[in-house]
């Protein structure tokens, strides 16, 4: 099956481009492994004919935007996002009549209609850069995730309006977790996700105590590049374990712990190597963005791939 996919792939000009997220084996198939914002930017400049998205719905969508003369397909239709689902167009254009004049600034996991009313996209490595670059003036209003929404507040200084969002994964990664891990591997370096639950108590105790200086608030990409290049030997890992394959790819003589070994997205383990197999031999199934939808949802998502 390895040896089919990669000769369809270069019978086809494919790329397969794979979420830090996802099973090993896909991980271990892709050209390109990486976080939302890095997926986003390979899309965006590459030359294949045909991208398959082993991720989910909302990333694939995105790429299709940026994207528009390519076909790009996911394994499988059923690859949601509980974070993306957690606000529609409507709510946002009800949450926007409220505030008028608002600076509407949306994390990417969102759908096509909500970045279509969107000012500004952001994923986890770029938000806190995004807000900052806001005129001090306007009020902002900050969608989808509270907990992301919690921690880029805290670090800028600057009052949000916060749309009281989560991810099902990573909204059940708390603060008692954190500090069972705390005792177990005191050596630890502690790499955080911003859409934790604890995420935003974290950085509160990482400002305010010297001896929490080990704790480090990454996108998945974020955390990686840390593992890669600290001096630490052990990491305490909070966000969802598939990244625990690449970190041992990686950094492969230093050693990872789960905060929370549940912390298991199921929507990322819906892309197997048969779908992948199907996928790329069928070119299914195709996720394309309506053009009058793509077009407003282009300008918000290039302002994010510009802001890094
Ligand atoms: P990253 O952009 O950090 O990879 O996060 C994506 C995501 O869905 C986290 O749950
Ligand atoms: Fe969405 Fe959460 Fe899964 Fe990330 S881990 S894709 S935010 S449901």
């Amino acid at each position: 099956m390895i040896e089919e996919i990669k000769r369809m792939k270069e019978e086809k000009n494919a790329v397969i481009l794979a979420h830090n997220y996802e099973i090993p084996e896909i991980q271990d198939i892709a050209d390109f492994v990486g976080d939302s914002l890095g997926l986003a930017q390979q899309a965006a400049k590459t030359n294949a004919d045909l991208i398959v998205f082993c991720g989910v719905h909302f990333m694939a969508e995105t790429a299709s935007i940026i994207s528009p003369q390519k076909k790009v397909i996911i394994p499988d239709l059923d690859a949601g996002c509980s974070l993306a689902e957690s606000i529609t167009g409507d709510q946002l254009r009800e949450w926007k009549a409220e505030h008028p004049g608002a600076v509407v600034v949306s994390y990417v996991n969102t759908t096509a209609d909500v970045k279509a009313e969107t000012d500004y996209c952001v994923t986890s490595s770029n938000a806190l850069k995004v807000v900052q670059s806001i005129p001090a003036d306007k009020e902002i209003l900050f969608l989808p995730d509270r907990f992301l929404g919690q921690y880029v507040q805290a670090v800028s200084g600057r009052k949000l309006n916060i749309w009281q969002g989560a991810c099902h994964v990573h909204e059940k990664i708390g603060d008692i977790t954190f500090d069972d891990a705390r005792e177990k591997h005191p050596n630890a370096d502690y790499l955080i996700h911003p859409e934790c639950g604890c995420s935003s108590s974290c950085m509160l105790k990482s400002t305010m105590y010297d001896n929490c200086k080990d704790i480090h608030i990454f996108s998945t990409e974020g955390m990686i590049n840390h593992v890669k290049t600290a001096p630490a030997e052990e990491f305490v890992v909070a966000t969802e374990t598939g990244i625990l394959h690449r970190m041992k790819k990686e950094a492969p003589n230093k050693k990872f712990y789960p905060a929370d070994e549940n912390s298991v997205c199921e929507y990322m383990k819906m892309i197997t190597m048969e779908k992948l197999y199907k996928s790329l031999k069928e070119e299914v199934y195709e996720v394309k963005v309506p053009e009058d939808l793509a077009e407003r949802a282009r300008l918000p998502i290039q302002r994010m791939l510009e802001i890094v």
